[in-house]
């Protein structure tokens, strides 16, 4: 299996006493394809080692009076090389708009910031078979006025899939990356790499493997305890 994309998103899991373990763990993982993000506070006692630091998320806007936000050019400057953009529990539960996504897009490219941008049907969007509506339109608002996506991953989570240890049939996945892959095919005429998150555990991971176009994965609670993620990461890649 060829190195694939392995994205560990903590959210607010980690506690300070619980970093040096963590660090413990990762320290000798020699893959750049290997990304943490952990809370804003945590980012710098993860620099400097060979795999990649991701942030949850970013602000969409570079003007120095916004109180409490951290800005991409922050971000860039202590070598964050990833930001999460327009995860759907911001969009959902942080009412983060489209167009905020979109700055926030932007912001992220002009600081060099690689983004992961998640997009992601709801379980009604799905049963209407409204899925590939609301993932173009999702893409096309996110990517509105942007003309470089080298920058740019999309992570497909349906917002079904979080945390609920449920995932989509894996002919309809495969289905589904296609159809992320070819509509900004359509747009751009480049290739895009797309992850897969929602529920990747240790249940379902070697049948996720069997997908072919799938270039990686964005992994949330399986990535909070260390031995766990880099079981997980074990058997995605063939980095350890
Ligand atoms: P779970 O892996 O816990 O379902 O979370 C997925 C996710 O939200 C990653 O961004």
């Amino acid at each position: 299996m060829e190195n694939k994309i392995v994205v560990g998103n903590i959210k607010m899991n980690m506690r300070f006493s619980e970093i040096p373990n963590y660090i413990n763990c990762f320290k000798n993982i020699n893959s750049k394809n290997i990304i943490i993000c952990p809370s804003y506070i945590y980012i710098p006692y993860f620099l400097n080692y060979n795999f990649n630091v991701g942030s949850q998320n970013v602000c969409s806007l570079e003007d120095k009076g916004y109180t409490g936000e951290v800005s991409a050019k922050q971000l860039s400057s202590i070598g964050v090389k990833y930001s999460i953009v327009g995860h759907s529990e911001r969009r959902i539960k942080l009412n983060e708009s489209s167009i905020e996504i979109n700055k926030k897009i932007k912001c992220c490219i002009d600081s060099n910031i690689k983004v992961i941008l998640c997009i992601g049907e709801t379980k009604e969007q799905f049963n209407m078979l409204k899925k590939d509506i609301v993932l173009k339109r999702q893409i096309k608002d996110a990517l509105y006025d942007i003309e470089d996506i080298s920058n740019i991953m999309i992570a497909y989570e349906p917002i079904w899939a979080i945390g609920t240890k449920e995932i989509p049939n894996l002919n309809e996945l495969e289905n589904t990356v296609n159809y992320i892959k070819t509509t900004i095919y359509n747009m751009y005429k480049k290739d895009i790499k797309v992850l897969y998150g929602g529920s990747v555990n240790e249940d379902n991971i070697d049948e996720l493997n069997t997908i072919n176009n799938l270039d990686g994965y964005l992994i949330g609670s399986a990535s909070v305890n260390p031995n766990r993620f880099l079981g997980l990461i074990n058997r995605i890649s063939k980095i350890l």
